[in-house]
């Protein structure tokens, strides 16, 4: 067996190598590294009776480190068989060599067109898989809808088509599971979140029994090339009982997990956002205000071509381009050290690294004449490429950007909170006309708020003080957090965001 495992990682670090990320990317391949792979075993056997023998599943096998792992864990004369599916012949065909005279059934074949065992006695009784992490715009259409369906017909569950490859082998493995079959699940914790993960959280809630979600801390990427961050998650094959009870662990390892909380079912059928579990309480409904109760947010513009589209005036002027034609633009967060933007007469803000973006509305053929350098550099955009860029090709006239303007509140959109004193996303208070791209999104005072800022100018520092006083908890609470420990929040998560004494002074 030790022979096996060798041979087993040296092929999986061959075919890892021999492929290029964005191969493995289409087939959504990340191997799960062999400590994982043991520790997640390891759990597993407390929650299987002794008495079983196993009938073991891996539907998305690759070299197969969970047949390795399992053997590690139980004993062989327990093994009876250990089916694995691979799709892909790169993987596929030397592990199946490697597996062949052992106890391992390695079926070169397409998990999800594959037959499910009519009888009981053919199923299974142990799952473990970390299925493949393809993100739904890699999965063609015709194939989704054939997914969808078989999933309808087979469980009664359907799947939102933004659901990614991993949601699809939960669902369609249910029918390959014996009754109380212990199933563990390697995946994006993404589905805890978002709104496509609702069916899966369903699921998880109804038609079986959720043991427990293991999540790693965003910082501890399991798979150092997959940018995602992963959960575990343990469940069994029965409909659950009155007052389930889930462990939520978070941190540390499977085996000795920092935080550990358990969690009725009542309260995760209310919850949308299970990542807050072990961390935070029962979400308290409140009753405070929200931004989105003064604000209408918005994403920064895109560009298509930051490059091309934002210059700096010292750019400008040498190639002695039109300011008319160009809009102030804040630099990316990362770039802009003050969180308070003044500005001079012309409304230019005055910040170390002044930029401008591409705003015309002209014609084309007008620029000739009235713009002959802007005509030029547009014909060398063309020259380049940047007209047929994807969000170019789209817009009505390739240069002119979306019709944004300016506003007094930005927030970044996309930042890291490594320990609790730091907060995510930062709030910027512009005095300028300043846009900004789509790496902040927009605050946009809605009428009643607008009409008290004419009336009275100085609210603003005031607004910018309560923004900022808005806790990092009540941040994250809304944010999602990706691997690498960095978070994001979009518009609407901004807008759910609460606030504390904003009411006072309407
Ligand atoms: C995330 S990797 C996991 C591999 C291995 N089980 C491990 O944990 O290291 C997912 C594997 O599923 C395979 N795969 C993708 N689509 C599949 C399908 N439709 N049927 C079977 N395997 C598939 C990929 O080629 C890849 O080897």
């Amino acid at each position: 067996m030790i022979a096996i495992e060798k041979q087993r990682q040296q092929i999986q670090i061959y075919c890892d190598n021999s492929k290029t990320l964005k191969q493995r990317n289409l087939l959504g391949q990340y191997s799960t590294p062999v400590k994982l792979a043991n520790d997640i075993c390891n759990y597993t056997k407390k929650l299987f009776s002794a008495d079983n023998s196993i009938r073991f599943l891996d539907p998305a096998a690759g070299t197969g480190v969970f047949f390795s792992s399992l053997q590690n864990t139980f004993s062989i004369e327990k093994i009876k068989l250990a089916e694995g599916y691979e799709i892909d012949e790169h993987y596929g065909k030397p592990a199946r060599d490697i597996w062949k005279n052992t106890f391992v059934n390695y079926k070169l074949e397409d998990f999800t067109q594959s037959a499910v065992p009519e009888n009981n006695s053919e199923k299974f009784n142990l799952l473990i898989c970390n299925p493949p992490y393809i993100r739904h715009h890699h999965i063609p259409s015709i194939h989704k809808t054939y997914l969808q369906t078989k999933i309808l017909d087979s469980t009664g569950i359907k799947l939102s088509g933004l659901s990614g490859m991993y949601c699809y082998f939960m669902m369609l493995a249910h029918s390959w599971m014996q009754p109380d079959c212990v199933a563990v699940w390697l995946v994006p914790s993404e589905f805890m979140d978002v709104n496509y993960g609702q069916a899966i959280r369903e699921y998880l809630l109804n038609e079986v029994t959720l043991l427990r979600i293991h999540r790693f801390t965003p910082n501890d990427i399991q798979f150092d090339d997959a940018l995602v961050s992963s959960a575990v998650v343990w469940l069994k094959n029965k409909k659950p009982p009155e007052n389930n009870k889930v462990v939520f662990t978070y941190g540390g390892t499977i085996n000795a997990p920092i935080h550990k909380k358990e969690i009725s079912a009542a309260i995760l059928l209310k919850e949308k956002k299970w990542t807050r579990f072990p961390l935070l309480p029962e979400r308290i409904t409140s009753d405070k205000a929200k931004l989105s109760d003064f604000f209408t947010i918005k994403r920064g513009i895109a560009t298509g071509h930051n490059k091309y589209f934002i210059l700096s005036l010292d750019e400008i002027l040498k190639r002695d381009l039109p300011l008319s034609q160009f809009k102030p633009i804040l630099p990316n967060p990362r770039n802009l050290n003050q969180n308070v933007i003044n500005a001079n007469s012309d409304g230019i803000p005055q910040v170390e690294n002044q930029l401008f973006v591409l705003n015309c509305e002209l014609p084309f053929d007008e620029l000739e004449t009235s713009y002959p350098n802007l005509y030029q550099y547009l014909l060398k955009g063309i020259e380049d490429g940047v007209s047929k860029r994807y969000l170019c090709e789209k817009r009505k006239l390739w240069y002119a950007q979306e019709n944004r303007i300016e506003s007094p509140f930005y927030c970044t959109y996309i930042g890291r909170s490594d320990d609790e004193k730091n907060k995510p996303f930062r709030f910027v208070l512009n005095y300028s006309k300043a846009i900004v791209s789509n790496s902040y999104l927009i605050l946009y005072p809605k009428k009643l708020l607008a009409d008290k800022i004419i009336d009275n100018p100085e609210l603003c520092t005031f607004i910018f003080d309560e923004l900022n006083n808005i806790t990092r908890d009540d941040m994250l609470d809304e944010s999602r957090v990706y691997g690498g420990g960095m978070y994001k929040i979009e518009p609407k998560e901004l807008g759910r965001v609460c606030l504390s004494n904003f009411l006072t002074f309407l």
